[in-house]
C-alpha cells in the first residue's frame, strides 16, 4: 500500500469502467482487514449466512463450481468442504484479496483466478453451481454479469447469492441507507481514517435493484427463483436461482422497468 486511500466514491459508481476501477482500488485498500471487518459489520453473522448458502445448494457428487468475487475465499472453501470431489474456482479482480485466498487454501480442488465476473473465460454450459458472496452488487454492469452466469451454467444449474438487499419502498430504503452509511462510515473512520471505504456498501446498494426488481431481472434472463432467506430484517438476503434456459443478449426481453 502506498499511503492513505483517498479515492472518492463521487461518480465512480455511475459507469462500468470507473466502477470496476474504484472497486479494485477500494478492495486492495481493505484486503488486509477484510475478514475482520466482514465479521464486525455483520455482528459476527457473516459466517453463519455463508454456511446457510452452502446448506441450501443441491446435492451433487462432483460439481463444477465457480465462486464469483471470491475475495479471501470463504465460500470457495465451504464449497470444497461440501463437495470434496467437486472442482471449485474462485474468481476476483483484486490481487491482494486473491493473495489472501491463495495463502489460506489447503484444498487440492480449489483454485483462484483473476477474472472479472462479467467475462469469466470459462466454457459455455460447463458449470453446475455459481455462488457469490457480496458479489453482484459489485458487478461493473449487472446485466452483463447475469448474462455471463447464464452462459457458463448448465441448464438447470443453480446460482446462489448472499448480499445486502434493498427493500421495496422509498422510506425503508432511505432508512437502510442511512443506517448502513453511518455504521460502515464509523468503521472506515476508525480503521482507515476514511469513512468512504466501507460506506461504499451503502452507495453501491443505493444504485442496485431492490429485491423485487432483482428477481424480475433474473426471470427476464431465463432464471427461476427457487429460494430466498432474509437476515437482519432483510438487510441481507440469500437468493437462489436456477437456470431454466439461456436467454441470449440479442433475444432478451427489455429489462423490466
Ligand atoms: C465484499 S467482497 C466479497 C468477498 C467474498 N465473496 C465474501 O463473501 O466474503 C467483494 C469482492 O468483489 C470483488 N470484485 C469487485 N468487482 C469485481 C468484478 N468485476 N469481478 C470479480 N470480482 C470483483 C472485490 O475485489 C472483492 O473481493
Amino acid at each position: 500500500m502506498t499511503g492513505r486511500f483517498v479515492l472518492k466514491i463521487g461518480d465512480h459508481l455511475e459507469n462500468a469502467e470507473t466502477k470496476k476501477y474504484y472497486t479494485e482500488r477500494n478492495f486492495s485498500e481493505v484486503a488486509h482487514r477484510y475478514d475482520f471487518i466482514t465479521r464486525a459489520l455483520s455482528f459476527g453473522r457473516d459466517s453463519a449466512w455463508k454456511r446457510a448458502l452452502i446448506a441450501l445448494l443441491p446435492s451433487y457428487e462432483s460439481p463444477v463450481c465457480v465462486d464469483l468475487a471470491c475475495g479471501t475465499g470463504d465460500i470457495a472453501f465451504l464449497l470444497a468442504d461440501r463437495y470434496p470431489r467437486g472442482r471449485i474456482t474462485g474468481v476476483d479482480i483484486t490481487e491482494p484479496m486473491l493473495d489472501i485466498a491463495r495463502g489460506r487454501n489447503g484444498h487440492p480442488n480449489v483454485s483462484f483466478a483473476n477474472r472479472d465476473m462479467g467475462s469469466l473465460d470459462i466454457a459455455s454450459g460447463s458449470v453446475d453451481i455459481v455462488t457469490g458472496g457480496y458479489a453482484l452488487r459489485n458487478a461493473p454492469d449487472l446485466g452483463t454479469a447475469i448474462d455471463e452466469i447464464s452462459r457458463v451454467l448448465k441448464t438447470s444449474g443453480v446460482a446462489a447469492f448472499l448480499d445486502f438487499s434493498k427493500p421495496d419502498g422509498k422510506i425503508p430504503q432511505k432508512i437502510e441507507y442511512w443506517v448502513l452509511k453511518t455504521w460502515t462510515g464509523l468503521w472506515g473512520t476508525l480503521l482507515h481514517r476514511n469513512h468512504e471505504v466501507y460506506s461504499y456498501i451503502a452507495e453501491s446498494l443505493e444504485r442496485f435493484p431492490d429485491r423485487a426488481r432483482l428477481r424480475k431481472i433474473f426471470e427476464s434472463k431465463g432464471f427461476s427463483v427457487i429460494d430466498s432467506r432474509l437476515f437482519f430484517a432483510g438487510v441481507t438476503e440469500l437468493l437462489i436461482v436456477q437456470k431454466l434456459r439461456h436467454v441470449s443478449e440479442h433475444s432478451a426481453a427489455a429489462e423490466p422497468a
